[in-house]
Formats: structure tokens, C-alpha cells, sequence
């Protein structure tokens, strides 16, 4: 479903990511790992068109390094950022609307809303709530749920964990792998919870200084105790 090939990806003349391969099958979770700086969230930057980058990425076919963030969007694929980027002055339910903005299909859109409203009980709780007001873990949700309104075929994640209590973790990622299963949606995932990104993903990938230095099923990785050791820090 998405493969990226030589994937290098630029911040004016520094090259963070170096020639890069990985790829994702339909329906997948993918984990991204590594340390700080790694290049993580330039991956999915280069991905989804934030930054300048060069090679080749495919999504279900087609090229897609070189299109507008938007475009990429409206082919299936959304992007839930480091820090969320939630608008913090509309409420939960324009949030929400916000996702479903390149979209026309009203029915579809309520029947998401109604998806994305199960998922998260909490959310629909507080739809008319200002988006700032939310606790952390509520802010998490909104970003996810927004993402889901574009009804998408791929979700990149930057560290949905960041600043959760671990109660909280266990919940989202819960969610995740609901989300997998029923709506068959695919999940790049970006994680410094290392372990909990193993336990849900099938294949991981590390990255270090801008390079895949080992790749393979998410189980075979977090049972090695020198891989763990080296690079997981636990
Ligand atoms: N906006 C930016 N401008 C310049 N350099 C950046 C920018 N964002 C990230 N970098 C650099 O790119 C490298 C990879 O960063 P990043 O992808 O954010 O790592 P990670 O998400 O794995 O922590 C780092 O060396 C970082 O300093
Ligand atoms: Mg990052």
C-alpha cells in the first residue's frame, strides 16, 4: 500500500533522512522507532509532503513524492502530528468538521461522526467544548478522531503517547487497534513507548541519524535482548 524507496528528505541544505526503503502492506501497523532526532517525524513529514524530500514514495500505486500535503490528504493518507495540532479555539465537533473537509458525501460524513463518537464517548461528551479545554488524553482522541473524518486508507502517527499518563496509553492504543481491525485502516506509527508500539505493530523499523538500521516483525525485535538493549532502552 505505501512504499518508499531512497526516501531522503531536506531542512534548507541539511539532509536529515538518507535514502531511506520501507514500505507498509494494506491494513498494516508499521512502528517506527528510535532515539530523538532520528528522523521520525521527518519520515512522515516526507510522506505526507511537509518537507522537501527526494526519491520515490508510492501510495496503492501512485507516485506521491512532489504533491501538495493536500492532495496526499485527499488520496487517503492522514497525518496526526507531534503536539496533535488541534485548533484549540473551535470547538470538538468543528475540529471534527475540519477533518471532513475535502469530502461531499454528507450521509457518510454523519455516519462517521457517529464512528468516531463511539470510539470516543468522551468526545461526543464534550462536542460543543472548546478544543483547548480538553485534558490531554481527550486532545489525543480529537486528533485521531479528526484524522478518521477524512476516512482515510492510512494514518501516519507521531507519538499519539507523548504526555499521557500510562492509564491513558493503554486506552488509545486499545482504540488504535479497533480502529485497525474494523475500519481496516493502516498505521504508520512513530513511538518512544517502544514496547507498547511492538506489542501492537506487525513489523517495525529503527531508525538511527536519518537511517533504517534494522528492520523486521515487530515480535522478533522486541524479543531481542541486544536490540532492546542497544536501541529500545528497556
Ligand atoms: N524544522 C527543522 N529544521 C531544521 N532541522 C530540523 C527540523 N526538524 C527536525 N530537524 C532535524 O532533523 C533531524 C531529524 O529530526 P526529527 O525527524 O524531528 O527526529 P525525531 O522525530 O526522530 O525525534 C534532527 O537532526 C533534527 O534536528
Ligand atoms: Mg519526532
Amino acid at each position: 500500500m505505501l512504499e518508499a524507496r531512497g526516501l531522503s528528505a531536506y531542512y534548507g541544505e541539511t539532509e536529515a533522512l538518507h535514502a531511506i526503503d520501507f514500505g507498509l502492506a494494506e491494513g498494516a501497523i508499521v512502528t517506527l522507532l528510535g532515539a530523538n532526532g532520528a528522523g521520525k517525524t521527518t519520515t512522515l513529514r516526507a510522506i505526507s509532503g511537509m518537507v522537501r524530500a527526494s526519491g520515490e514514495v508510492f501510495f496503492a500505486g501512485k507516485p506521491i513524492l512532489g504533491r501538495a500535503s493536500e492532495e496526499i490528504a485527499r488520496l487517503g493518507i492522514a497525518h496526526v502530528p507531534e503536539g496533535r495540532g488541534t485548533f484549540v479555539r473551535m470547538s470538538v465537533e468543528e475540529n471534527l468538521q475540519l477533518g471532513a473537509m475535502t469530502r461531499r458525501d454528507r450521509a457518510g460524513i454523519a455516519r462517521d461522526f457517529e464512528k468516531v463518537y463511539a470510539q470516543f464517548p468522551r468526545l461526543y461528551d464534550r462536542r460543543r467544548q472548546q478544543a483547548g479545554t480538553l485534558s490531554g488524553g481527550e486532545q489525543q482522541m480529537l486528533a485521531i478522531g479528526r484524522a478518521l473524518m477524512l476516512r482515510p486508507r492510512l494514518m501516519l502517527l507521531d507519538e499519539p503517547s507523548f504526555g499521557l499518563a500510562p492509564r491513558l496509553v493503554e486506552e488509545l492504543f486499545a482504540s488504535l487497534k479497533d480502529l485497525n481491525r474494523e475500519l481496516g485502516v493502516a498505521m504508520l506509527i512513530v513511538e518512544q513507548n517502544a514496547a507498547l508500539a511492538l506489542d501492537l505493530a506487525q513489523e517495525a523499523y529503527l531508525l538511527e541519524t536519518g537511517r533504517i538500521v534494522l528492520s523486521g516483525p515487530a515480535r522478533l525485535i522486541g524479543a531481542d535482548e541486544n536490540v532492546r538493549r542497544s536501541y529500545l532502552g528497556y
